[in-house]
């Protein structure tokens, strides 16, 4: 089971192969903005992941597309409802917070 690292909080949790990485921070009790319920459509689930990010699924078009549309994107954004854990642990830093999603 890979280990997720969430930043800034530091909290650590192993989480399932195939979940994606909006539940596994919602199911360890942390809080991240999710506004269209996972659907890959409003944006608001835009993370960083920092570390471990070969071993996340790749990005399909319809994220990629999502994500251009998003301020502040970089070679590290992901939408946290749209990526799916892999073997390895991953880090990832949570943004959103105050920035009016
Ligand atoms: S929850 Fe809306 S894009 Fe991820």
């Amino acid at each position: 089971m890979p280990t997720v690292t969430i930043q800034p909080s530091g909290k650590t949790f192993e989480a399932a192969v195939g979940s994606t990485i909006l539940a596994a921070i919602m199911a360890a009790g942390e809080s991240i903005l999710h506004k269209c319920e996972g659907k890959g459509e409003c944006g608001s689930c835009h993370i960083f992941v920092q570390e471990g990010r070969k071993s996340v699924s790749k990005i399909q078009r319809a994220e990629n597309e999502k994500l251009d549309t998003i301020p502040g994107v970089g070679s590290k954004s992901r939408l946290a409802c749209q990526a799916l854990l892999g073997e390895e642990n991953i880090t990832v830093e949570l943004l959103g917070f105050g920035s009016g999603f």
